[in-house]
């Protein structure tokens, strides 16, 4: 089975296990204002890769997959949260072929509802009883490591945008987009799995680095996607990442090597929607051989991942899904 089947087919069990988290309050106005918008953000789901992933490194080290319920649903509350307060962030209007949370709650209320989803992420695990005290009190640090470094990243995506800055390196961005995605998104999940499931140390750190490597690949293809991907089926805001000045592996890229610098400047730092001039930013970095240098970079991130990990884990179905999930990143279109 292909891993984008694996998604699809897996998804709506994700979908269930999250509407469980979302209590209906005996105050009326409680639900109207926070559960049941939540309840229907939520509903509306992405791709679920992360808590999926979670569990098929539970499998990877032949773990028991039914003790990883909490853990794979505090990383989709941090997703969820991640998302709203991004989107306010990012100003972004549309998420998942919808209008984001704060445009159709305002940003008081989406900002309140994406702080219940953080608070989701320690208490659902804290309250799962079936782990052991030992593996709880693990997996809640590997949350609450992820939880800071992933803000790190934030602060820097959002900051950088905000200061107009054009001195980053490639290195710079590395560390942002490490912080900011790899480690939900990649990382954690897979070391967390391995951890409820059992696995030697040696396999935790192996699956963490796999993670980081293809999560930071995961990335790099959002960033492409917001570029040059399909924007109906990304249901998100297209070339946004021009207009709110987002230094990208693209952008930073086309600033060092494009001879349309100023030009490219200019673009960022103006907070442009006009399609012409998105389009045009776009041609300058096509020009500047900065997208293949992104793509090509992300090919290689998930190569070497997958030849580091191959040897050590168990040569069983969950390990073959994983392997797969890496090349899903940086392939998916949406
Ligand atoms: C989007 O994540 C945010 C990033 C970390 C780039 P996903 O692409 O996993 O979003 P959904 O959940 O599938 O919508
Ligand atoms: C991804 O942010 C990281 C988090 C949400 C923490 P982006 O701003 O790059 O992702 P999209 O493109 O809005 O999904
Ligand atoms: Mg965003
Ligand atoms: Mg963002």
């Amino acid at each position: 089975m292909s891993f984008q089947s694996y998604l699809e087919q897996n998804s709506p069990r994700i979908g269930e296990l999250i509407a469980d988290y979302y209590a209906v309050d005996t105050l009326e106005d409680i639900n109207r204002y926070l559960y049941a918008p939540l309840a229907s953000y939520s509903a509306n789901g992405g791709k679920r890769h992360r808590p999926l992933i979670c569990e098929l490194a539970c499998g990877a080290v032949g773990g028991d997959t039914s003790l990883i319920t909490a853990a794979a649903a505090a990383i989709e509350h941090f997703h969820t949260a991640a998302l709203i307060h991004d989107d306010i962030a990012d100003e972004a209007t549309m998420r998942r072929g919808e209008p984001c949370l704060h445009i159709t709650e305002g940003e008081g209320l989406a900002i309140n509802a994406g702080d219940l989803a953080l608070s989701q992420v320690t208490g659902s695990v804290l309250s799962d009883k079936r782990l052991a005290d030992s593996i709880r009190l693990r997996v809640l640090e590997e949350l609450v490591e992820m939880t800071t470094r992933t803000i790190e990243g934030q602060a820097l995506d959002i900051g950088w945008a905000r200061d107009g800055r054009f001195d980053l390196t490639i290195d710079d961005y590395l560390q942002m987009a490490r912080r900011k995605t790899a480690y939900y998104s990649g990382s954690t999940p897979l070391a967390v799995g391995a951890i409820v499931g059992g696995g030697t140390e040696e396999q935790i750190t192996a699956l963490r680095d796999f993670g980081m490597a293809s999560g930071l690949a995961f990335q790099i293809q959002d960033d492409l996607l917001n570029l040059t991907g399909n924007k109906e089926l990304l249901g998100k805001d297209y070339r946004s990442d021009i207009t709110e000045g987002k230094r990208t592996l693209v952008a930073v890229h086309a600033l060092q090597h494009s001879e349309q610098r100023s030009e490219l400047t200019a673009i960022l730092a103006s907070h442009t929607t006009a399609p012409t001039m998105l389009a045009c930013a776009v041609e300058i970095m096509q020009d500047a051989g900065s997208l293949e240098f992104a793509r090509d970079y992300a090919i290689g991130l998930v190569a070497a991942a997958k030849a580091d990990i191959t040897e050590r884990l168990e040569n069983n179905e969950c390990t073959k899904l994983l392997l797969q999930m890496a090349d899903f990143f940086i392939e998916r279109m949406r």
